[in-house]
C-alpha cells in the first residue's frame, strides 16, 4: 500500500491510498484535494502541481524540464519544492508528506 498525505492550506491534513504507477498530481486531482490543479494534465508545462516536500523521501533529482517549469511557480520555490505530475508513486514513497503552496 502507498499512503499519501496532502497538507492543506489551513493546515489540515488528507491522507490518501494511492496505486503504484500514478502520479502525485494524479492522486490529488483525481480525490478533490484542493489547492493542486493540474492544468496541463501532466505535461511539465504548466507548474499548477506545485508541491513541497515535508517528508525525507528518496526522491530522483528534478530533470530539466521540471527545474524550468519550478522557475516559474506561482508561489515561493522553496528546496523542497516539486512539481506533483512529475513524482510518480512506488512502495517506496509510502509515507509521503506533502504541503500545499499559497497558490497554484
Ligand atoms: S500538471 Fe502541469 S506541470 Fe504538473
Amino acid at each position: 500500500m502507498i499512503t499519501v498525505t496532502f497538507i492543506l492550506k489551513d493546515g489540515s491534513r488528507q491522507t490518501l491510498d494511492a496505486t503504484e504507477g500514478e502520479t502525485l498530481m494524479q492522486l490529488a486531482t483525481g480525490n478533490g484535494v484542493p489547492g493542486i490543479e493540474g492544468a496541463c494534465g501532466g505535461f511539465c508545462s504548466c507548474a499548477t502541481c506545485h508541491v513541497y516536500v515535508e517528508s525525507d523521501h528518496p526522491l530522483p533529482s528534478p530533470a530539466e524540464d521540471e527545474q524550468a517549469m519550478l522557475a516559474g511557480t506561482a508561489a515561493v520555490r522553496e528546496a523542497n519544492s516539486r512539481l506533483g505530475c512529475q513524482i510518480t508513486l512506488t512502495p517506496e514513497l509510502d509515507g509521503l508528506v506533502v504541503r500545499m503552496p499559497e497558490r497554484q
